[in-house]
């Protein structure tokens, strides 16, 4: 079988695998919080790419361990990314009613309970790592570490507040802050996702820098690509709302590069991806695909 079709169906196996994994997760058996649990499962069932979790498990398997040993890290990271994007979509924020294909949380459930569904997330994203991931617990710390620092003011929620300060600034917004936004609230949470695989695997020291700066580059690759897609796709084919930056002048590459500019630094960051990939020593194929898979996803 050729490489391409052997990490295809390597791909293939985390996301079943995840799914499955996701699927049977039960935050509570007390009756009186089944509206909670209905609510986070709505959420986290719709059938996102779960581009994340399945980086991590490639990344695990790539430094040689068994992708199901980092399911509980695999699915705290989808968890966490579900309650961003929950919050993303609220009134206050993005004020979105359309996502992963379906009536956002707070359009299904009210913002009440939108919001404590994504509070939630991060409590039980916390408990899936520090119960049921087995590993040392010197790795179960590092896993923590690298979430804490990659969701909190210099990660997701940084970049999310620096996003609405330049609401409305939009096309005028200077470059390094707008590569700042895609760093921290998109880059981050992926670099993460890949370096919690490296971690747990115990890849050395080298190639962990090596995959963090090649997910480093991805996360940066992906945002534009999203960028891209909010201006030129349509929202039956994103599953959430499309031309919504333009309309709330949000900083964007389309809007500061144009769309031919803002392509040609997704090609830039995807060659500087697969860049970093030359300094692993394995099967990297796998990560390979998935930065050709973002850079053109929707064209
Ligand atoms: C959407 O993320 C929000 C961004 C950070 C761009 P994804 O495009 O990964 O969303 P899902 O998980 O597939 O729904
Ligand atoms: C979402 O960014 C980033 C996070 C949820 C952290 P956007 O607001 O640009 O993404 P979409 O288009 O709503 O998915
Ligand atoms: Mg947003
Ligand atoms: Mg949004």
């Amino acid at each position: 079988m050729a490489e391409g079709a052997r990490s295809a169906l390597r791909w293939e196996s985390h996301r079943r695998h995840f799914e499955g994994y996701l699927e049977g997760l039960r935050f509570t058996g007390e009756p009186r919080l089944a509206g909670l649990e209905e609510a986070m499962r709505y959420s986290m069932l719709a059938g996102g790419k779960r581009v994340r979790p399945t980086l991590c498990m490639e990344t695990a398997w790539v430094f040689g361990d068994e992708p199901a040993h980092v399911l509980p890290s695999a699915a705290a990271i989808e968890l966490i990314h579900t309650y961003s994007l929950i919050h993303d979509d609220l009134p206050a924020m993005d004020d979105d009613d359309y996502r992963r294909g379906r009536p956002t949380a707070h359009k299904k459930y009210g913002e009440a309970m939108a919001i404590l569904a994504g509070d939630a997330f991060f409590g039980e994203a916390l408990a899936l790592i520090t119960v049921h991931q087995k590993a040392e617990v010197e790795q179960v710390l590092e896993v923590v570490r690298e979430l804490a620092g990659s969701t909190g003011v210099n990660g997701m929620v940084g970049g999310q507040v620096i996003d609405m300060q330049q609401t409305g600034v939009g096309d005028d917004t200077d470059p390094e802050t707008l590569h700042l936004i895609h760093k921290f609230k998109t880059g981050a949470l992926i670099k993460s996702s890949a370096r919690i695989g490296a971690i747990l695997a115990g890849a050395p020291e080298a190639e962990q820098a090596a995959v963090s700066e090649y997910a480093s580059e991805l996360g940066l690759c992906f945002q534009i690509v999203d960028d891209l897609l909010n201006a030129t796709a349509t929202r039956e084919e994103l599953g959430k709302s499309a031309g919504s930056d333009a309309e709330q002048g949000k900083a964007t590459f389309v809007g500061v590069y144009g769309l031919e500019g803002a392509r040609r630094q997704a090609d830039a960051s995807e060659e500087r991806a697969l860049a970093a990939l030359s300094r692993v020593d394995g099967d990297t194929s796998g990560l390979e695909e998935m930065a050709r898979f973002v850079r053109n996803r929707g064209s």
